[in-house]
């Protein structure tokens, strides 16, 4: 489902705008992430995908990106989803339950030169199927490198997900290496390309699993996508 917020203008993290969140919003996103998180499952192929136990949020980007850094970071634990500096570190698609609230997925990254063609292949063609086809997503999660140049397999994945009309918010990751000036000037960048993409969420994320950097606003984005407390 395309968001309904579509028409509004595009907003970051550094920019005030109506959605910005009240110390409350923070507080109940941060005690929600704050709660028991456990891997329950990892997938290699699609017809092993688990049963939806809750929403499910799917984090994605170039291989290396920090997307199981970022998992790590919301949650508050330092090794729930296995970062390395290696690229193409996460293999599978790792299932990760929030309390019964929340379902955290961890992708396989693209966009690694060095796999073989076939295991490329394989990612991918799982990582789009998914995307695609399962139900319980509500949103994905698109991280991009701030210190790096969006690539082509970052536009393909965004078009992608336009066709399937499946909406994504993009994530800018590893703020904490990038001059504020170059910041800015990427935010700006990233920014003006959103309303091209009518699948993308009007509200862009800077953070950096590092510094802890906008993670706090990335949770209550996420936050409002949860299972009531039963
Ligand atoms: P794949 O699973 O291989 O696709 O990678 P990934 O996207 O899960 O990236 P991962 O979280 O494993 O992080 C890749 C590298 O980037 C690691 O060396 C991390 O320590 C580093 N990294 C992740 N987030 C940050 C950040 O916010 N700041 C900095 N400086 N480094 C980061
Ligand atoms: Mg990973």
């Amino acid at each position: 489902m395309v968001h309904p917020a579509l028409a509004k203008p595009v907003q970051t993290a550094h920019a005030p705008g109506v959605s910005d969140p009240t110390p409350e919003d923070i507080e109940r996103a941060r005690i929600l992430f704050a709660q028991d998180c456990k891997f329950f499952y990892a997938a290699q192929r699609l017809d092993q995908l688990p049963d939806a136990l809750a929403p499910e949020i799917a984090f994605a980007g170039r291989s290396n990106v920090g997307k199981s850094s970022l998992i790590n970071a919301l949650t508050g634990q330092k090794a729930l989803a296995r970062a390395s500096s290696q690229p193409g570190r996460t293999k599978q698609l790792n299932f990760f339950n929030l309390a019964g609230r929340l379902t955290l997925v961890d992708m396989p990254g693209y966009g690694y030169a060095q796999a073989a063609k076939e295991v490329k292949e394989d990612w991918q063609g799982l990582m789009f199927d998914f995307l695609r086809g399962r139900q319980a997503l509500r949103r994905v999660i698109l991280l991009l490198d701030s210190r790096i140049e969006l690539k082509a397999s970052d536009h393909a994945v965004m078009e992608l997900l336009d066709r399937a009309a499946v909406t994504y918010q993009l994530v800018l990751t590893k703020t904490d290496s990038i001059k504020p000036l170059a910041l800015s000037r990427k935010i700006a960048e990233v920014g003006a390309i959103i309303p091209k993409h009518p699948a993308a969420y009007p509200e862009m994320l800077a953070t950096s699993s590092e510094t802890g950097a906008g993670i706090d606003v990335l949770r209550v984005s996420l936050g409002a996508l949860a299972e009531p407390v039963a």
